[in-house]
């Protein structure tokens, strides 16, 4: 495959830009781009090679199918290494780790709401 990409001087990445902050799309003049986390990653990994990266945006549910049918490269969409998943693809490192989800409230309340069962009956 990296010969193949170097040889036509493209990267091509699947990713579904329905994810921010991690892919997402923003609009420039009118224009649509993919932005975030992962594509900067993308951005990087093109540029080591030193290539043109080509994102090739389409449903979470398509990436897999799209990398095992040579249809892009590689696939960075915020992906968890399921033992599923592992079967059929070779994933990286784990390179973002969600710690958690959060939510915030007034800190004169924080001794109110603790836990999102506190939240429970509140609105
Ligand atoms: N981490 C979750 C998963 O692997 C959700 C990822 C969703 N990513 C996206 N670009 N829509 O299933």
């Amino acid at each position: 495959v990296l010969k193949k990409i170097k040889k036509s001087g493209e990267l091509v990445v699947g990713t579904s830009a329905d994810y921010p902050p991690l892919e997402f799309t923003a609009s420039e003049n009118g224009k649509t781009k993919y932005v975030g986390v992962d594509i900067e990653l993308a951005k990087d990994i093109a540029q080591d090679l030193g290539v043109k990266l080509v994102i090739k945006n389409m449903s979470f549910d398509s990436l897999l199918v799209a990398l095992e049918t040579g249809k892009v490269d590689m696939v960075i969409s915020a992906m968890t290494p399921t033992p599923e998943r592992k079967q059929s693809v070779a994933f990286s490192k784990i390179y973002y780790k969600p710690s958690g989800e959060y939510f915030l409230v007034n800190k004169k309340d924080k001794d109110k709401y603790t836990s999102i069962q506190s939240l429970k009956g509140q609105a």
